[in-house]
C-alpha cells in the first residue's frame, strides 16, 4: 500500500488580479521508504504543493483534491487535528532553515521542546534523545551544541539541525523542500550522503523539492518534473534521466553542472516560465520549446501513462530522439 497518495491536487491563490493556479492537478504516489523527487525551475508551485501537504497554505490559498496519508486524506483536516500529524508523522524541512529555527532559542531547547510535546519525554529523556539525534546527522561535538544559538552555527550546520529536528519524532514522510540549494557543494554533498543513510536508517519516505537535477540522481526513486504547477513528466529516476521524453526536462538536464565539463557554458532553457496569472493557451512551455508546432500553441497536451509509470505531457511522439 502507498503511504502517500496526492489525488487531483490543486492550489488556487486568490489574488487582486484573480485567481493564480499555482499547483494544477497533480497526481503523485509514494510507498514507504521511498523518494520522490520533484523538479522545476523557480515559481513552477515544488513549495506550495508541500505547503499544501503540511497544511501550511498562506490564506489566500484554497486547495482542491486529495492527499492521502495512510488512507486519511490530510488536506480535510482540522488545524488541530494536521498538528497532531506534523513533526510526528510528517515533517517538513523549509528551503530556509532560520524560517523553522528560533534565533533566540538555544538549538537544544528547541529540539527537546519538540520530543516533550509530541512524545511526553522528561527533560532529561530528551536532552539525551536530541543529543543522539545531533550526533546521526553528524554534528560535530553534538553534546556542547546543544548550548548554542543558531546564528553560532554554520549555513551547513544549521541545516544537520533542521533535518534532525525534522527526524527527532521518526516521521514516516519526510517533505524537504531545497534542503541543500543555499548550501556549497561539498556541504551539499555532505548532507545528500546524509539523507541517504537516514533513508536507510529510518526507512523514511522522502519528498525531495530541488531545482537541481543532479539531487534527484544522487537520492531519489522516482521523480516529477513540474512548470507552470502542472507535471510535465513523471517516472522513475533512470528513465527521466536515461530517456527524458519532454523537451523541458532536456533542458532542465542540459542545466546541470557537470564535474567532467568543467569551464563549459551551461545552456539554460531560453525564456522564463510563463505568468500564471495569464498563461499562454495551448501547452504552458510551447513559446520556449525549441520542438514546438501549430498544435502545441493551441491545445494544452494531456498527461498520458504511454507506458507503464511513465507520464509525459507533450504532443510530440515519445521516441522522436529525446535521447540525443
Ligand atoms: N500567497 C500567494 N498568493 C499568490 N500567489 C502565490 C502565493 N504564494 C505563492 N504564489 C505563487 O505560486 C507560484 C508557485 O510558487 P512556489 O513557491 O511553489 O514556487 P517554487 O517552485 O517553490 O519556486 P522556488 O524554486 O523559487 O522556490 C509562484 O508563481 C508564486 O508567485
Ligand atoms: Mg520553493
Amino acid at each position: 500500500m502507498n503511504l502517500l497518495e496526492v489525488d487531483n491536487l490543486q492550489v488556487n491563490f486568490k489574488t487582486p488580479d484573480g485567481f493564480v493556479t499555482a499547483v494544477n492537478n497533480l497526481n503523485f504516489n509514494l510507498a514507504q521508504g521511498e523518494t520522490l523527487g520533484i523538479v522545476g525551475e523557480s515559481g513552477s508551485g515544488k513549495s506550495q504543493t508541500a505547503f499544501a501537504l503540511m497544511g501550511l497554505l498562506a490564506k489566500n490559498g484554497v486547495i482542491e483534491g486529495q492527499a492521502r496519508f495512510e488512507g486519511q486524506n490530510i488536506l480535510s483536516l482540522s488545524d488541530q487535528q494536521m498538528n497532531r500529524i506534523r513533526s510526528k508523522e510528517i515533517a517538513m524541512i523549509f528551503q530556509d532553515p532560520m524560517t523553522s529555527l528560533n534565533p533566540y532559542m538555544k538549538v537544544g531547547k528547541q529540539l527537546m521542546e519538540v520530543l516533550m510535546l509530541h512524545k511526553g519525554m522528561s527533560k532529561a529523556e530528551a536532552f539525551e534523545a536530541s543529543v543522539q539525534m545531533l550526533d546521526a546527522v553528524k554534528m560535530p561535538e553534538a553534546r556542547k551544541r546543544m548550548n548554542m544559538y543558531p546564528h553560532e552555527f554554520s549555513g551547513g550546520m544549521r541545516q544537520r539541525v533542521m533535518i534532525a529536528m525534522a527526524l527527532l519524532c521518526q516521521p514516516k514522510l519526510l517533505i524537504a523542500d531545497e534542503p541543500t540549494t543555499a548550501l556549497d557543494v561539498t556541504v551539499q554533498a555532505q548532507i545528500l550522503t546524509l539523507l541517504n543513510e537516514l533513508k536507510k536508517d529510518f526507512n523514511t519516505a522522502i519528498v525531495m523539492i530541488t531545482h537541481d537535477l543532479g539531487v534527484v540522481a544522487g537520492l531519489c526513486d522516482k521523480v516529477l518534473v513540474m512548470y507552470a504547477g502542472q507535471t510535465m513528466e513523471y517516472g522513475s529516476t533512470e528513465d527521466v534521466f536515461y530517456q527524458p521524453t519532454h523537451p523541458y526536462t532536456k533542458g532542465l538536464l542540459q542545466a546541470i553542472p557537470r564535474l567532467d565539463t568543467e569551464g563549459e557554458i551551461l545552456t539554460t532553457i531560453p525564456g522564463n516560465p510563463p505568468n500564471l496569472l495569464n498563461l499562454p493557451s495551448g501547452c504552458p512551455f510551447h513559446s520556449r520549446c525549441e520542438f514546438a508546432e501549430e498544435r502545441c500553441i493551441k491545445e494544452a497536451p494531456t498527461l498520458e501513462e504511454y507506458q507503464v509509470g511513465k507520464l509525459r505531457a507533450c504532443h510530440k511522439s515519445v521516441d522522436w530522439g529525446m535521447a540525443s
